[in-house]
């Protein structure tokens, strides 16, 4: 790290947008912004409780994440037809985009969508059908990861799983998400040992309100390849030595964890300590219409609270790529996307 040339504090944040970036850790429908939750429910005919997209956007004020998932789970109600579905990737992809983000694993809850009788064909083939555009038109690589809510039962996320099969092509593999404490990773063991069966790759959040053992049993039991948050476990040294010890990656969300209060000062997330440690950390957006920005938000926001510089720019953007599910050629290539970007910036 020490071999990247220091870069003066005023250029820094140029730095951090021209850096190419891969996001793994964005729900889609955490990219509804309220004035296409406005804009839907028009088109749509369906009624939401709040009078104006500034009103929706006040409500924005959690305590934690069950408060966030009540808005999130009502917000997404306007998503009802294919179309739906692609104007809000398609949105979030163009921002992605901007951001200098050329390789996105995009979570989506189809549990969210089939309760309300929008059928798993409609979900998918909306979403995959912006992933798919998004290469050529964006620049964008973008792949899909059906999650389950983990609120649900097992049996519920196997009739998922059943219900997406026929649309397998369109993603890449499976997380665990939704409500964390309570709802232990071994809730899902059988339906993830399917998967694994059936060759798609595996992710879960654990350790993000919820204990360190929730993140030994997300790699034990559920064999999952990465964490999703994990800021938890620094808590636990035993714990920071197998990540290290397996490379396991951690997708870290610094502004989700300020507005959920996981850490409400961004001064105090824990980040620093897998960078330090040498883990495959790396910085994503979450939910970035209801947690206060994108992909460069959120890496402006934590540079600027942590003190973090350049030599971390190429740490977060190589663990990036390292932690993405691109084959190993493509993961050299971007990674000297990164090399020859930070080269050129001097
Ligand atoms: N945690 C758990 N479930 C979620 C999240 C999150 O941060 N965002 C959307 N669903
Ligand atoms: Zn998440």
């Amino acid at each position: 790290m020490s071999l990247i040339k220091p870069v003066p504090p005023e250029r820094l944040p140029e730095l951090l947008r021209r850096i190419p970036k891969a996001e793994l850790h964005i729900h889609i429908e955490g990219s509804l912004e309220p004035e296409m939750i406005f804009k839907l429910a028009q088109r749509n005919g369906v009624t939401i409780p709040y009078a104006s997209v500034e009103d929706l956007r006040k409500a924005y004020a959690f305590t934690n994440l069950q408060s966030f998932l009540d808005i999130y789970y009502a917000g997404a109600s306007v998503l009802l037809k294919e179309q739906d579905f692609y104007d809000m990737a398609w949105a979030y992809l163009e921002k992605a985009a901007l951001d200098n983000v050329i390789r996105a694993e995009i979570f989506f809850d189809p549990q969210t969508h089939t309760a309300r009788g929008v059928s798993m064909e409609t979900v998918v083939k909306g979403l995959s059908r912006a992933c798919k555009e998004a290469k050529a038109g964006l620049g964008v690589d973008a792949e899909l990861i059906l999650c389950f809510l983990r609120h649900l039962s097992e049996q519920e996320a196997f009739e998922t799983l059943e219900a997406a099969l026929p649309f397998r092509d369109h993603f890449i593999g499976v997380g665990l998400d939704s409500s964390e404490v309570g709802h232990p990773p071994e809730k899902f063991a059988k339906v993830f040992a399917k998967c694994k069966e059936l060759g798609f790759r595996l992710v879960a959040h654990a350790g993000e309100e919820g204990p360190p053992e929730y993140i030994w049993s997300a790699l034990d039991v559920l064999k999952v390849e990465r964490i999703d948050h994990g800021v938890q476990s620094t808590r636990d040294a035993a714990l920071m030595q197998r990540l290290a010890k397996d490379r396991i990656p951690l997708t870290v969300c610094p502004l989700s964890n300020q507005k959920l209060k996981v850490f409400p000062d961004l001064k105090d997330h824990s980040l620093r300590k897998p960078l330090d440690a040498g883990l495959c950390a790396m910085i994503n957006s979450d939910d970035p219409a209801y947690f206060g920005g994108y992909m460069n938000d959120n890496w402006q926001a934590t540079f600027t609270a942590l003190g973090l510089d350049a030599s971390h720019a190429v740490q977060l953007a190589k663990n990036s790529f390292e932690a993405s599910f691109c084959d190993a050629a493509m993961k050299r290539k971007y990674a000297d996307r990164v090399s020859s970007v930070v080269e050129s910036f001097h």
